[in-house]
C-alpha cells in the first residue's frame, strides 16, 4: 500500500491547528481520497509542554532522525518558522525522499534557491501555500488558475499586523505606539514585532509572490522595503483630508524590462478596493493580461486559517503520489520553475494598482 504518513515539525499554533484539521476532516478526506493521510511523528522542542490541541503522547518526539527515518512518512510539513534549523530539516527531509509542506516564508524567501534546485534534484514536491496570505488560496490561484494567462502586476496588503495598526491608526486617531500596543494585546504583532512593522515579513512574502507569478527568484534585501514605524497620526489625518487612506502594500510590476518589487507605506484612494481592508485581513490585487484584474481577500494569518493552506497543501501532495506522479520520471511540476535569464530589478515606472 502506498505510504501516506506524514511527519509535522514544530507543533505550535499552526501545527495545533493542521493536527485538528486533518482530525476533523478526516471522513471528508477519505471520501475524496480513499485513503486519509495519517500523522506517525510530530517533532517538538518540549515534550511536556502543553498544547492547543490533544495529541497522542506517543506521537512527540525531539528527535529529527525519527521523523526522516520514518520509511512510512512520504509527507513532512515544517512548521518551525525561522530559517535554521527549519532549512537543514527541510533539505535533510527531501534528501531522505520526502515531499515537504511548509508555511515558513522566511526560510523559501531567504534559501528557496538552494531549496527548490533540491527538490528538483531529487523529483520531489516543496509545496508551500501557508507561507504566504494565510488561508486565502492566492499561491494556488497564481500557480493554476491563472496557469493560462500572464500576470504583469500584483499589489497587495500581505502583513496582517500592518493593516491591523494602521486600520486603527485611522479609525481611532491613535499614534502608532498605542495602535502596536493594540496590536500585541489581540495577539496579532510578535513580542518582537520588528519583521512586521519594518516591512521585512511582507518583502519575504513578496519574494515568493513574485517567484510563483513571475517565475523569478529574488533575494527579498534585495527588495526596496519600507516600514510603517514612522507614520503619525497626523499623516493619517492629513492623508485622510485628501481622500486617502494609508496602506501598506507589497507592489510587483512585470514588464519588457523586468520585475520591479517594493513594499512600502501607501496613499490609497478611499473608493479602491483595497482601502476598504480592515484588521488583520489579507488582500491582493492580481492584474493579468486576459483575465484582468483578480482580488484574493481572506484572513492572512492564525492558527486555522493557516491550517486550511497546510493541510490543503497535503491532500495535492497525497492526491499526486496516489496518482504515481513521483513514480514516473521527470519533473513533478511541484516546484517553482525559474526563468534562467538574471532578473534585473528596476524602480517600478508606475504603481500597479489603480
Ligand atoms: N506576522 C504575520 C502577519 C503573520 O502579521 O501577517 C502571518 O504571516
Amino acid at each position: 500500500m502506498t505510504a501516506l504518513g506524514v511527519g509535522i515539525l514544530g507543533l505550535g499554533n499552526v501545527g495545533a491547528g493542521t493536527v485538528r484539521l486533518l482530525g476533523e476532516r478526516r471522513e471528508r478526506i477519505e471520501a475524496r481520497l480513499g485513503v486519509a493521510p495519517t500523522i506517525r511523528r510530530i517533532l517538538v522542542r518540549d515534550r511536556e509542554r502543553e498544547r492547543a490541541v490533544e495529541v497522542a503522547p506517543e506521537l512527540l518526539t525531539t528527535d529529527i532522525d525519527e521523523v526522516l527515518g520514518d520509511p512510512e512518512i512520504a509527507i513532512v510539513v515544517e512548521l518551525m518558522g525561522g530559517v535554521e534549523p527549519a532549512r537543514s530539516y527541510i533539505l535533510a527531509a527531501l534528501r531522505a525522499g520526502k515531499h515537504v509542506v511548509t508555511a515558513n516564508k522566511a526560510v523559501l524567501a531567504e534559501r528557496g534557491a538552494e531549496i527548490f534546485a533540491e527538490a528538483a534534484r531529487v523529483g520531489r514536491a516543496v509545496v508551500f501555500e501557508g507561507s504566504v496570505a494565510g488561508g486565502i488560496p492566492l499561491l494556488r490561484s497564481l500557480r493554476e488558475g491563472l496557469a493560462s494567462d500572464r500576470i504583469t502586476g500584483l499589489c497587495g496588503i500581505v502583513n496582517g499586523t500592518s493593516n491591523y495598526i494602521l486600520d486603527a491608526m485611522t479609525r481611532t486617531g491613535a499614534g502608532f505606539a498605542d495602535a502596536l500596543a493594540g496590536a500585541q494585546a489581540a495577539g496579532y504583532a510578535e513580542a518582537d514585532p520588528s519583521l512586521d512593522v519594518g516591512g521585512g515579513d511582507a518583502a519575504h512574502k513578496l519574494a515568493l509572490l513574485a517567484l510563483v507569478a513571475f517565475g523569478v527568484q529574488v533575494d527579498p534585501g534585495t527588495i526596496a522595503t519600507e516600514g510603517i514605524s514612522h507614520v503619525t497620526a497626523f499623516d493619517i489625518r492629513a492623508a485622510a483630508e485628501l481622500g486617502f487612506v494609508i496602506k501598506s502594500l507589497a507592489i510587483g510590476q512585470r514588464d519588457e524590462h523586468g520585475v520591479g518589487l517594493r513594499v512600502h507605506p501607501t496613499l490609497v484612494p478611499r473608493d479602491h478596493v483595497l482601502a476598504g481592508v480592515q484588521g488583520a485581513f489579507n488582500a491582493v490585487l492580481v492584474q493579468s493580461d486576459a483575465l484582468g484584474p483578480s482580488l484574493y481577500y481572506g484572513r492572512g494569518a492564525g492558527m486555522m486559517p493557516t491550517a486550511v493552506a497546510v493541510v490543503s497543501d497535503i491532500l495535492e501532495v497525497a492526491r499526486d503520489i496516489l496518482a504515481g506522479l513521483y513514480s514516473r520520471p521527470g519533473p513533478s511540476g511541484h516546484v517553482p520553475s525559474t526563468t534562467s535569464k538574471p532578473v534585473s530589478l528596476r524602480p517600478l515606472a508606475e504603481v500597479v494598482c489603480a
